[in-house]
């Protein structure tokens, strides 16, 4: 009886202990989320300057007089799924650590008929800058209302400043009536169709797939166009780098001048290798290209392809990751590789951790590309700076 009466006082003590251990850890948090960041820390929650989850998923940057703004894909607090119900957020900096909300750069439409109606799908938003139209020019991968993936369009809208707004143009399959250059002439006119095909994956679909199939299918209305980054070369020649024929094949395709429509001139590149989530980038005059396999939100293993040529021939290498987590790219998927600038062949890697059941709750991961044999390779890191660049590479 004794024991139980100061056994009360005790068990009361250590609850409330417990409720403060609780409340400090929850307020330290809260606190750690307030002051600037000195560094990455992938996969952890990435506050902006107000202490919020930044929310811009599948994003990429651009870097315009010496600000960076990252642009991705808004995700709406407690909802499932994956409609676009804002658009493309924004958010600026000038150290890559600390992001400003800058708001909603491109808004989603309230009018039910547009191509960008709210409920449609709007993913993996990219923005480039034209020097000589002095306009930003965003591309993204546009699914239409209640279409589910069929529609596979790109949308293009334009602004005279870099956080918006912008203002849409318009959303096509690339390239009707032009064949990819690296297409053969009996290729082109191959009389079999997906009509002799009545089951997929089997080696005769493949290989007819490989040798483009969907090209064919899709030639007058134009290819499909999903997972897409954008690249502008040192000459100032800008590419759509997107995931075509039903995710089986990408496509590389050159961009006009004023990087508002195509040139018409394009590649197929690994085809039927089925990669999405394309990030780029070049160095040393090579470019490397890094990508995911098809596994839908679930991460897998990153591809590295490499060329000498942006027009290939592109050469494919193994996963660039190493270590543990390498075979789901550390549960991530790429989206965009940023060169960091005053900083000699240093380039971020940008990948998307996506959390379906909670899509706003998705994570970045963003490491450091280090170079082994002058190939990419990716390594874990809880937490890096900038100064990893540094230190001596190769
Ligand atoms: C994987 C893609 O990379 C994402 O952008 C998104 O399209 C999902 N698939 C949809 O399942």
């Amino acid at each position: 009886m004794k024991q139980k009466l100061l056994g009360r006082p005790v068990a009361l003590l250590s609850l409330l202990t417990m409720a403060f251990l609780l409340f400090s850890f929850i307020v330290t948090e809260e606190k750690r989320s307030d002051v600037p960041h000195t560094s990455f820390r992938p996969g952890e929650r990435w506050t902006d300057t107000d202490g919020v989850h930044i929310n811009a998923h599948g994003g990429g940057i651009l870097r315009h007089q010496n600000t960076y703004y990252w642009f991705g894909e808004h995700k709406v607090e407690g909802r499932k799924g994956n409609l676009a119900l804002v658009g493309v957020q924004c958010y600026s900096s000038t150290d890559l650590y600390n992001w400003k909300n800058e708001g909603v750069a491109l808004s989603v439409s309230d009018d039910p008929d547009a191509d960008i109606a709210k409920g449609c799908v709007l993913e993996r938003p990219k923005v480039i800058y034209n020097a000589q139209t002095q306009k930003f020019i965003m591309y993204f991968h546009l699914e239409l209302k209640g279409k589910g993936y069929s529609a596979a369009r790109v949308g293009i809208a334009v602004s005279d400043q870099a956080t918006g707004p912008y203002t849409f143009i318009r959303s096509l399959r690339p390239n009707a009536g032009y064949w990819p250059e690296n297409m053969t002439a009996a290729q082109r006119t191959s009389r079999l169709s997906t009509a002799d095909f009545p089951e997929s994956w089997t080696s005769e679909w493949r290989q007819a797939v490989k040798e483009g199939l969907f090209v064919r299918r899709d030639w007058e209305g134009g290819q499909m166009s999903r997972d897409m980054t954008l690249f502008v070369d040192d000459d100032g020649k800008a590419y759509h780098i997107f995931a075509s024929e039903e995710n089986l094949t990408l496509h590389i395709a050159e961009l006009t001048q004023d990087y508002l429509d195509y040139t018409s001139r394009y590649i197929r590149l690994a085809p039927g290798g089925h990669n999405e989530a394309p990030a780029i980038f070049k160095k040393g005059g090579k470019y490397f290209l890094i990508t995911s396999g098809c596994t839908g939100w679930a991460p897998n293993a990153a591809r590295l392809h490499v060329a000498q040529s942006i027009w290939g021939p592109w050469t494919e290498y193994p996963n660039p990751c190493v270590g543990t987590g390498a075979e789901l790219t550390f549960h991530s998927q790429s989206t965009f590789i940023l060169p960091v600038a005053g900083k000699k062949d240093a380039f971020i890697f940008m990948a998307d951790r996506w959390t379906p059941q909670n899509p706003i709750d998705g994570r970045y991961v963003w490491l450091p590309i280090l170079f082994e044999k002058d190939l990419p390779v990716l390594k874990w890191s809880d937490e890096w700076t900038l100064d990893v660049f540094d230190q001596t590479q190769n």
